[in-house]
């Protein structure tokens, strides 16, 4: 079979598209890949439906398109992970596979997934790459948005593309988890969460388009009064976020999704906490800090 990608909504013709002609379970190859980077180039994001794989299979797809991230981020490093450190836990559930109680601190950072954010923003090198796979999906909401950081940059007017060009963003963790009044770090979490900067606008290098880079772990802006920088910031997520940026993705179980880091934020919807959405992400890194890629 060979891959065919369609964008999934004829509103959006060029963000998010519908990737069929691959089955991840039984791997890919080198053109394969090639055929997905350049339709992520073009999309943004892909869906793949009806790919039914384990970690590994995943991990292993995911190998094809850079350095892979392990799962550092996550509150909880120690051994009483779920999951392997090669995949991200996003689901509701603790090591036992119950849905965690409503003061349990991993379920309260966990919330942090709600704000539009850019995955791992808050690491030097951030991602790349977003591989998220449904694994038990509720019956109804929890979706996943996602809103086109290259199309926001071109609806920009001029002199606010000017405005934003050189600006150095600090980004962590202790600032979105802080948006949510999440504020009791230990020492060691603090100190290894301390902010990274980030360029406002980069230049994607698959498209050589220029994209902005939002996320809500972004908390301040290199030599701006902190007012002037959270409400610049907030305005820039107003506009990045409105209705014809978006496509929400309503999830079927054993969906694959894709997204591209650098050109895109994304958020996960409400929905009734106490049924069960499990969903596992492997997460390939990007190949420099921001400040060092050209724009
Ligand atoms: C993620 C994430 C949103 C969701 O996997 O990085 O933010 O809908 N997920 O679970
Ligand atoms: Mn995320």
């Amino acid at each position: 079979m060979t891959i065919y990608i369609k964008p999934i909504s004829l509103e959006r013709p060029d963000f998010a598209g519908l990737l069929s002609g691959i089955s991840v379970a039984n791997g890919i190859s080198k053109d394969d890949a090639a055929a997905i980077e350049d339709g992520m180039n073009h999309f943004a994001v892909l869906v793949l439906r009806d790919q039914q794989i384990t970690d590994d299979q995943q991990y292993a797809f995911s190998e094809h398109f850079g350095p892979m991230e392990q799962a550092t981020g996550d509150l909880d490093k120690s051994g009483t992970r779920r999951l392997s450190m090669k995949v991200n836990d996003i689901s509701n559930l603790d090591e036992d596979g119950t849905v965690m109680a409503i003061d349990d601190r991993r379920r309260q950072f966990s919330l942090g997934n709600r704000l539009w954010h850019s995955d791992s923003s808050f690491k030097q090198t951030p991602s790349k790459f977003s591989i998220l796979s449904a694994r038990d999906i509720p019956a109804s909401g929890g979706n996943t948005q996602f809103a086109d950081l290259r199309a926001a940059w071109d609806a920009l007017a001029p002199e606010i593309q000017k405005e934003c060009m050189d600006k150095i963003c600090d980004h962590s963790q202790l600032y979105s988890r802080g948006l949510l009044g999440f504020t009791e770090w230990t020492e060691a979490e603090v100190a290894f969460n301390q902010p990274v900067p980030q360029r406002l606008v980069r230049r994607h290098a698959g498209s050589d388009r220029l994209s902005l880079y939002l996320s809500a772990h972004a908390g301040a802006i290199h030599g701006q009064p902190m007012p002037e920088a959270r409400i610049f910031l907030r305005e820039l997520n107003e506009h990045a976020t409105q209705h014809q940026f978006v496509y929400s993705h309503e999830w079927q179980a054993s969906d694959l999704v894709i997204w591209d880091n650098r050109a895109t934020m994304h958020r996960a919807t409400r929905y009734d906490s106490e049924q069960v959405r499990d969903l596992h992400r492997t997460t390939v890194s990007d190949n420099a800090p921001t400040l060092q890629q050209p724009v």
